[in-house]
């Protein structure tokens, strides 16, 4: 019934977008995503609508849709895909579905550090073939946004050890590598959408989920999620796909113009993010009660490691870039210690 009512929204949506495609005689952006309108994601987005429409506004209408109005991220790739949405914001986990290049990102600890995640995803190199891989499918990244360190929190047992996930039915993001990551976590993976998490918490259909701090406050799993465990098992970006034909019906004066844009919505984000991050945390503590763990996050890694060996065998195209990634790593290190 669900998914039938989720189907007739889309196709309402559909109808309606294609019905009203220009506003007096604008051409209307829409871009979707699935976060709170405080999230540093819907702030990024607030400034590149601004930022076109004080550039470009006599000819383009930006309009930002939040908290999965269009639908679930999955939906809006396949929107994005046929040109009946121009953006969405998609997580890195969904999106090996789409184009296997992006499982890359998708590896658990594959980043030693923030900092090495932030310069990896900022080396336009590395990044330029992993961002173009899906144009055959119609759509191509533009920019990513950061979105923290994974981590489990969980409603009745705290997470002190990966022993601890044994059995326990984990949401995940509907990817391939997450499951498998799960079933080395000795977990059971609940795969679901992340407008389905509360619901599912509160009704015990899961016994706990993971992700960044913000879902405890933001989408409001702390009031059920009282256990929040720092094992930092990934750091997944989200990014930001764009249709092909509408990116490519750009003028260059238009495409560098819309570039800038992406840029500011990077910036912009980040910038939101460091701080959203230490308030929910805030929050979290004081006003929901969830407890926050430390546990030692080498036993975790130990669990999971074998994932990589896995995944670069089965798709060797990933070897290359998972060795820069590791000598990126390497050089930062080195500089760390001089
Ligand atoms: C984070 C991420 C989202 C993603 C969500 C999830 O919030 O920023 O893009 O959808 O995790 O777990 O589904």
């Amino acid at each position: 019934m669900k998914k039938l009512l989720n189907f007739l929204t889309l196709a309402c949506c559909l109808f309606v977008f294609v019905a009203c495609g220009k506003k007096d005689n604008k051409r209307i952006i829409r871009i979707s995503h699935n976060q709170a309108q405080d999230h540093p994601t819907n702030i990024g987005l607030l400034e590149f609508e601004k930022f076109i429409e004080s550039k470009l506004g006599d000819k383009y209408d930006v309009q930002i849709f939040p908290n999965e109005l269009l639908g679930s991220q999955v939906n809006t790739v396949e929107l994005t895909q046929t040109g009946a949405i121009d953006f969405a914001v998609a997580s890195n986990a969904i999106l090996e579905s789409f184009d296997d290049i992006y499982q890359i990102f998708n590896l658990p600890y594959l980043f030693d550090s923030p900092e090495h995640y932030h310069a990896v995803m900022d080396n336009a190199d590395l990044i330029k073939p992993i961002f173009t891989s899906t144009s055959k499918s119609g759509f191509e990244a533009v920019t990513w946004l950061d979105a923290g360190t994974r981590n489990f929190y969980t409603v009745k047992k705290p997470i002190n050890k990966p022993e601890d996930l044994k059995g326990l039915k984990i949401r995940v993001q509907q990817s391939a590598s997450n499951i498998r990551m799960m079933e080395l976590f000795n977990g059971a993976a609940t795969p679901m959408g992340f407008g389905e998490v509360y619901t599912a918490l509160q009704q015990g259909v899961i016994d706990g989920a993971e992700n960044n701090e913000l879902a405890l406050t933001s989408n409001k799993h702390g009031e059920v999620a009282k256990y929040y465990s720092y094992d930092m098992h990934q750091m997944v970006p989200d990014i930001l796909i764009g249709n092909l034909k509408f990116l490519n019906s750009l003028s260059p004066e238009e495409r560098e113009i819309f570039n800038q844009g992406f840029v500011l919505i990077s910036q912009v984000q980040r910038d939101a993010w460091t701080m959203s991050v230490e308030k929910a945390k805030n929050q979290a503590q004081k006003d929901m009660n969830v407890k926050f763990i430390y546990p030692d996050v080498a036993l975790f890694k130990e669990k999971v490691l074998p994932l990589h060996g896995e995944v670069l065998n089965a798709n060797p195209k990933l070897k290359p870039i998972y060795d820069k990634i590791q000598e990126i790593g390497k050089n930062m290190q080195k500089e760390d210690n001089k």
